[in-house]
């Protein structure tokens, strides 16, 4: 038991998830000093763990997902934990309140988050002036969304819903290392998944073709909900084009199957399972979609209840250039990423691997 999960958990779980998030990252974005002195404890040196994915370098192939620094507020502080990149965002042209509270709630039987946000956040312009200047070790991504105008606003034509992501893609493009474009948030647009439809997606390859942004990687986080027909679909469409480098999946907007918290707490709750138990849907969809892609044009970065060095390393193997995390900082604290990137490179050297890309997909070719 670590000082987090004996003491500070404890209490922090006797307050609301949400104030709870607001204070640690209000927190974190003014312990940005502190991140050169962090560095020495938390940076891990092993010639194992640098990757190159879309000719950019990491560090390490552990990174922090989307969701947890939304407007790029504490980005100093984040990098500082060892995280081998940041996921920022998502972020949408026009700035969001999201979904009406409460939209975050504990399941601690399940070690998972339910999240119904909707992706608030404070919109492209003030995401970009904050990152402008700032020069960071670790590349940066930002994930770009739709903007949530709302339950009860009116539909957007499809043009319009796809010309946002670009006017957020301009935006940010210059202060990012690259690109995630959420086309699957669940909390958004009644549930309903938007790109699933063809012709959309192909609209949208299309509009991403003509706005040419300034050659950063471009990567799709998708729904699971397709399946494999899905994913078919996804990587025909994507083939036509050349403008993407890879793909992940989002959580699935129903609640999984499995789940050790009583029916009766989580029923009712709105949103999706983030954590331990939305792994097993996830998995399925990245060994899919490594074994289908052209892995000389794509690659896959993963996320989905990774908590330890061995889900990190189960999910490299089974087709992830780069992991990501979220939950497990919640239910194990801020030390986690060393643990992971620290026994991610263990388990390497025990079995003799030299790089991670030489075991990406090592399980399931
Ligand atoms: C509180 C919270 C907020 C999230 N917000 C976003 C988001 O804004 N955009 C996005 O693409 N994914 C978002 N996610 C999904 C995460 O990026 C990640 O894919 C998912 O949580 C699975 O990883 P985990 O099990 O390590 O949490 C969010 C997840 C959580 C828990």
């Amino acid at each position: 038991m670590s000082l987090y999960t004996s003491l500070v958990r404890p209490a922090l779980f006797r307050l609301d998830p949400e104030f709870v998030h607001h204070a640690t990252l209000g927190l974190a974005g003014t312990l940005g000093f502190a991140a050169g002195p962090m560095r020495f404890f938390s940076a891990v040196d092993d010639r194992r763990l640098p990757v190159t994915v879309a000719g950019l370098n990491f560090p390490s192939p552990i990174g922090l997902a989307a969701g947890f620094d939304k407007n790029g507020a504490a980005v100093p502080f984040l990098a500082g934990l060892g995280f081998g990149f940041l996921e920022l965002g998502s972020v949408s042209s026009e700035p969001s309140g999201g979904n009406p509270r409460p939209r975050l709630f504990r399941l601690p039987d399940d070690e998972a988050i339910v999240v119904a946000y909707g992706v608030p956040n404070q919109g492209a312009d003030r995401v970009a002036a904050r990152l402008a200047g700032q020069r960071h070790r670790v590349p940066i991504g930002l994930n770009i969304v739709a903007t949530n105008r709302g339950p009860n606003a009116p539909a957007e034509p499809d043009d319009a819903i796809i010309a946002e992501y670009m006017i957020a893609a301009r935006r940010l493009a210059p202060v990012a290392d690259y690109l995630m474009f959420n086309l699957s948030c669940p909390n958004t647009c009644d549930g309903r998944d938007f790109f699933a439809d063809r012709g959309r997606m192909s609209a949208w390859l299309d509009a991403l073709d003509a706005a040419r942004l300034d050659r950063r990687p471009v990567f799709l986080k998708v729904s699971p909900a397709g399946g494999i027909a899905g994913i078919e679909q996804l990587l025909e469409l994507c083939d036509a084009h050349d403008t993407i480098d890879g793909f992940m999946f989002n959580l699935p907007s129903t609640k999984p199957a499995g789940l050790k918290t009583p029916e009766s707490v989580w029923k009712s709750l709105p949103g999706a399972v983030a954590g331990p138990p939305a792994a097993a849907v996830l998995d399925e969809c990245l060994v899919e979609c490594y074994r289908r892609m052209d892995r000389s044009r794509y690659v896959l970065l993963a996320s989905g209840g990774v908590s330890s060095p061995e889900d990190a390393y189960a999910k490299i193997r089974k087709g992830a250039s780069l992991v990501e995390l979220l939950t497990a900082m919640i239910y194990q604290g801020p030390g986690v990423v060393h643990r992971i990137t620290v026994g991610l490179a263990d388990l390497m050297a025990r079995d003799g691997v030299k790089s991670v890309s030489e075991v990406v997909g090592a399980d399931v070719r």
